[in-house]
């Protein structure tokens, strides 16, 4: 059952969010949450007919809905985009940084550039959406929910980049939250475990690794995108009001289980045992 079955119908009426990346998978997931309890959508990502499909699905569902093609490395189109959707949608009352890019290098293979690619889109893409939103969040008293990984926090092979990228991300929640609480903005991250059907996983994992993968989640399931936007709409409702500089692992204990499992099934992909 989806929290919209549990939560009043009109929870987020009202109510702006902007993601970052909402065109696809788990952060459209996000969007889709929030819609259906009544919230307005702004999205940015690069491929303008992945937000328009998105836009379409959502606005079916009755959303109001404001896409902008703008890349997250790039600060004064990101700028644009949210200033562009407060016009349209009104200020934003929350702001999800999503947008990421993943693939699986061993770190001596890692170019600078890889690296640099990496901790441009997921942090620095992160800072930059801040860095525009701050005057809307600071008018709504507003949310901003970063999309961190358990990469963060303890290291998974060939994952070099995105640890450091979402380490990152994760402090800079935190200090944002120290600093922004006198504005009345909360700042929390949200840790997905394995997401089935997102382009993270299709990435990182085969079918048959996922197997495998599930037997390390004490849940014993792999997660959905309805559980990370479930999740998301927790943290920015008034159920979360005293909540902030947390981050919140939605992964059915995977995190407790440690890499090893998903290290073995890496290597497996890496030497194209695993196609
Ligand atoms: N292994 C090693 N290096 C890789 C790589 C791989 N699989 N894929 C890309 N790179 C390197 C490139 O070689 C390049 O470095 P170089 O100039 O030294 O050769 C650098 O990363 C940038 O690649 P480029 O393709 O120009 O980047 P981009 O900005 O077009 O795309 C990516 C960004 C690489 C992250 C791309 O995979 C992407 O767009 N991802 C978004 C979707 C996604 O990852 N979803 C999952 C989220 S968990
Ligand atoms: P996804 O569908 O590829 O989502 C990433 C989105 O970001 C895409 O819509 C992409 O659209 C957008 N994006 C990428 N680079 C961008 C850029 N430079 N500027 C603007 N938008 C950009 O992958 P996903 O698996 O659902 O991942 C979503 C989030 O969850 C990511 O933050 C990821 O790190 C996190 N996560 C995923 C998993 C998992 O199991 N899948 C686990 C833990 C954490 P465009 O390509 O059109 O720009």
């Amino acid at each position: 059952m989806l929290i919209n079955d549990y939560f009043p119908k009109n929870l987020m009426q009202g109510k702006v969010v902007f993601v970052t990346g909402g065109g696809s998978g788990i952060n459209l997931g996000i969007a889709r949450n929030f819609a259906a309890l009544g919230a307005r959508i702004g999205m940015c990502g690069r491929s303008a007919e992945r937000l328009e499909q998105a836009a379409r699905e959502l606005q079916s569902a009755g959303a109001a809905v404001f896409t902008r093609t703008a890349d997250v490395r790039d600060a004064v189109a990101l700028q644009g985009a949210l200033d562009t959707c407060r016009d349209e949608l009104g200020p934003i009352d929350v702001l999800v940084c999503g947008a990421a890019g993943n693939f699986l290098v061993p770190a001596e293979q890692l170019s600078p550039n890889g690296f640099r690619t990496v901790v441009d889109i997921d942090l620095m893409g992160s800072f930059n959406a801040v860095h525009a939103g701050f005057e809307q969040l600071r008018s709504t008293r507003g949310s901003i929910i970063f999309i961190s990984a358990a990469m963060a926090h303890v290291p998974h092979a060939y994952q070099l980049h995105v640890g450091a990228a979402k380490a990152g991300i994760d402090n800079m929640m935190k200090n944002l939250a120290l600093e922004w609480g006198r504005y009345g903005i909360r700042c929390n991250s949200i840790m997905p475990g394995p997401v089935r059907d997102t382009e993270g996983m299709r990435r990182l994992s085969t079918p048959e690794l996922e197997a495998e993968l599930i037997k390390t989640i004490p849940m014993g399931r792999m997660g959905l995108v309805d559980d990370i936007g479930q999740a998301a709409v927790f943290l920015a409702s008034p159920l979360a009001s005293h909540i902030t500089g947390t981050l919140l692992a939605v992964d059915g204990g995977q995190h407790l289980a440690g890499s090893a499992g998903f290290n073995k099934g890496a290597e497996l992909i890496l030497a194209g045992k695993h196609e």
